[in-house]
């Protein structure tokens, strides 16, 4: 008994991160709780998330939550103790998204939880304490996984894994990982590609950085979550083997690999149940299939049914409400949940969270190395860059660049919604440019920063929106002053996206808008005309119609939004300093109807409660390769400045792996990195099969030019298999098995086969 309500201390008396207490001792820990402590560890309490001022297309407007019996509850239990009820009442890291525990009796401390996928979320200020608590913004989610790099993301998720706990948190709420469906989904930038086997390695790089700091992590949103339109509500028609293969994978991958301490469930239906009342889901696919010992959180607010949740296997409530805990508090009474269920959530997250630095009482500095970090973030920003497009233009060699576009002088450097970051400041393309003595075309630098400071005074970011400042015309003779006086025009196109809502196929956000076609088109008749050339930079999350003006531009940079480094980075590609390297996770199409699920974004049919994946498994690259679908750009796909030859592939069948080698060599000249990637050509069984799909990838080093590399990758056979719905199994088909080695989908330079 005395162990058992001495919960922390027990711990820091042996110190470091190994767990101490085993299932036995957390079980009866558990059996000595109340009813209303078992209620503070499974429903956590709000802490900083607002309600949009004017409800977004698709989410419900919430009044202000009341927790005047809430914190009842919690200052019942904190009576004795002012200053513990002081300090849950106005955060302890005040912007955190949440906290559950607090368990005063039993010295189970608060832990806490915060977003989010590119760089902790917590405020800068708090009352009484004059000093400012800046994190870094770190590139986002796709910017990440276009650097095909695991160990860069590895790297990059340990800086703000050591943000996480220098600031007192014990669980990050990231990555998001969704698969993209479609290029407008709002959340994309989170998420990492529309390929499930690129979005579970970069998860597990991502899981494995940030909790390699002892705080852990919840992926989310599990599952299906592809849109943000009607989010809370939506119904999700989908096969299960389109599930399986495709919007599971990634979240299997991830639980068996790097073993996420938590796990975040959705909003939405899937085949009519709720997520996050899923059992299925929840209970028998995680953990009695998969193997998961971490514990489940609800999405913020979704707060269905309570007591259906925790019978679900969703452990934790958040961020609580005291509709649930009178949900709750009623089903047990009246016998509708039996009390185990909570037990059973309670130990799952005490067994979890003792490992938290909350828990083993941390003493957090609030002084992480945010210099440090802003390296890595440069960094890893260039070398998510993808090179669209180049026609002789980069690297740029010249003295001095026109500069157009409110993007080029305001980055897009993150999302709206929980994936933003207070940041300490944001380098824009022109300070890039100044901090490498690029001079800039003047009056147009001048015209721009007084327009956007003018536009700035009149708005004001929150956390749905960030107001997006207009383009503005740029006349025929500005372009041609310009042309006259620098040597380059660069011309960068923002687009802007949030939680809460999805792009719009409209111009200005999935097309151009008519002022930027004009500005690209007066740009390029000017600087052609004088034998100069014109760049566009691409600062976005997602992508966006590019068929009808690709052709104009002499080079295109898709730059993604790299955080808070991101004009340095840019500057580094478009000069050469950084080879760029980062290829496409997912396809750039001709048009948007080519997009597998164009006619089922958001809904279907009409109805604005459900939507159908009928393109099933066939989704971004598994549709244009397999119906011969041309895209503009090619899932895999981005140029070099350097060549790379791919030679001497070897494959060879170890027991259940799969080895393949192949060479690949710089026959260019300048240093550069190449991405090879591996596909796996299926032989057909009772389903359709994609053409190919992706099993495996690696990355060079920086080769010299001359230099070679031999890259080896491994596929596991397991990883071959198509789910088989009729018989509710993975079924691997007999027969030839093509193995491609390819510079992207489309461009596969190493082939063979082999008969499994
Ligand atoms: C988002 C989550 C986020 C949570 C907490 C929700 O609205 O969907 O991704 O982690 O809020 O901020």
């Amino acid at each position: 008994m005395k162990k058992l309500l001495t919960f922390v201390f027990m711990m820091t008396s042996i110190g470091g991160y190994a767990q101490k207490y085993s299932v036995q001792d957390i079980d009866r820990l558990v059996s000595e709780m109340t009813l209303q402590e078992k209620i503070a560890i499974v429903m956590g309490k709000e802490r900083h998330l607002v309600s949009p001022p004017d409800a977004a297309p698709g989410m419900i407007k919430r009044p202000a939550p009341d927790y005047s019996n809430l914190s009842a509850l919690y200052t019942g239990m904190h009576k004795d103790d002012d200053k513990v009820v002081a300090a849950f009442t106005e955060g302890r890291v005040k912007g955190a998204a949440g906290e559950n525990g607090g368990v005063k009796r039993l010295n189970i401390p608060l832990f806490v939880y915060a977003d989010g996928p590119a760089g902790l979320r917590i405020d800068i200020t708090r009352p009484d304490d004059d000093r400012e608590y800046y994190c870094t913004a770190f590139p986002v989610g796709v910017s990440l996984s276009s650097t095909w790099d695991v160990s860069l993301v590895e790297r990059v998720c340990q800086a703000m894994g050591n943000e996480v706990k220098e600031y007192g948190v014990d669980v990050l709420l990231a990555p998001g990982m969704n698969i993209m469906r479609n290029p407008l989904c709002g959340r994309n930038f989170e998420y990492f590609s529309e390929d499930p086997f690129l979005t579970g390695k970069i998860a597990s790089a991502y899981v494995r950085g940030i909790q390699s700091q002892g705080v852990g992590v919840s992926v989310k949103h599990f599952a299906v979550n592809n849109q943000e339109t009607f989010r809370n509500g939506i119904d999700v028609h989908v096969t299960e083997r389109a599930m399986r293969e495709i919007y599971l994978k990634a979240f299997e991958m991830v639980v068996k690999e790097a073993k996420p301490w938590t796990i975040m469930s959705s909003y939405n239906k899937i085949n009519g149940v709720l997520a996050s009342e899923n059992r299925w889901l929840l209970t028998d696919l995680l953990r009695k299939e998969w193997g998961f010992d971490g514990f489940v959180m609800t999405d913020w607010w979704a707060e269905e049914d309570g007591a259906r949740q925790i019978a679900a296997g969703n452990d934790l409530l958040m961020p609580g409400t005291q509709r649930q805990v009178d949900d709750i508090t009623a089903a047990v009474n009246c016998g509708r949940l039996d009390e185990s269920f909570i037990d059973d959530c309670v130990k799952r997250i005490l067994y979890v969270m003792q490992k938290s630095p909350s828990c083993q009482q941390y003493e957090y500095s609030n002084q992480p190395d945010l210099n440090a970090h802003a390296h890595i973030v440069r960094q890893a920003s260039s070398e998510g860059m993808v090179l669209l497009k180049n026609n002789g233009a980069l690297p740029f060699k010249g003295k001095s660049v026109t500069l157009v576009g409110v993007d080029a002088y305001d980055a897009l450097v993150g999302g709206s919604g929980s994936g933003n970051v207070n940041r300490r400041y944001k380098i824009s393309l022109d300070q890039g440019f100044a901090n490498t003595g690029i001079k800039l075309e003047k009056a147009l630098s001048t015209r721009y920063l007084e327009y956007i400071k003018q536009e700035k005074s009149r708005t004001q970011e929150n956390f749905w929106t960030v107001p997006i400042i207009e383009e503005i015309p740029i006349s025929r003779e500005e372009a041609e002053q310009a042309a006259r006086k620098t040597d380059i025009a660069i011309l960068v196109i923002g687009r802007m996206a949030g939680e809460g809502s999805d792009r719009q196929l409209v111009k200005g956000d999935y097309y151009l808008s008519d002022v930027e076609q004009q500005n690209l088109q007066t740009l390029c008749q000017a600087f052609h005309e004088k034998k100069k050339k014109v760049v566009v930079v691409m600062n976005m999350g997602s992508t966006m119609h590019m068929a009808d003006w690709h052709h104009l531009p002499d080079a295109i940079l898709m730059a993604w939004m790299g955080g808070q480094e991101t004009g340095n980075s840019m500057a580094d590609v478009l000069t050469g300093k950084v080879c760029p390297s980062g290829k496409l996770p997912m396809t750039i199409a001709q048009s948007y109807k080519d997009y597998p699920s164009a006619d089922n974004f958001p809904f279907s049919r009409g109805t604005e409660s459900e939507v159908c994946y009928d393109e099933d498994i066939f989704v971004g690259y598994r549709h244009f390769d397999t119906h011969e679908v041309k895209p503009l750009y090619p899932f895999g796909f981005g140029l070099s400045y350097t060549n790379f030859e791919y030679s001497n592939m070897q494959v060879a069948v170890e027991g259940d792996l799969i080895k393949v080698s192949v060479t690949v060599k710089n026959t260019g000249g300048t240093k550069g990195k190449e991405i090879v990637q591996l596909y796996v050509g299926q032989p057909d069984g009772i389903y359709p099969k994609a053409v190919k799909e992706l099993k495996s990838f690696a990355k060079t080093s920086l080769l010299k030019p001359g230099a070679s590399e031999t890259l080896n990758m491994t596929i596991k056979k397991e990883n071959l298999g198509s789910w088989n719905s009729r018989e509710g199994k993975w079924v691997i088909e007999k027969g030839t098995y093509r193995i491609l080695c390819g510079a992207s989908v489309e461009d596969i330079r190493e082939k063979a086969e082999i008969r499994l």
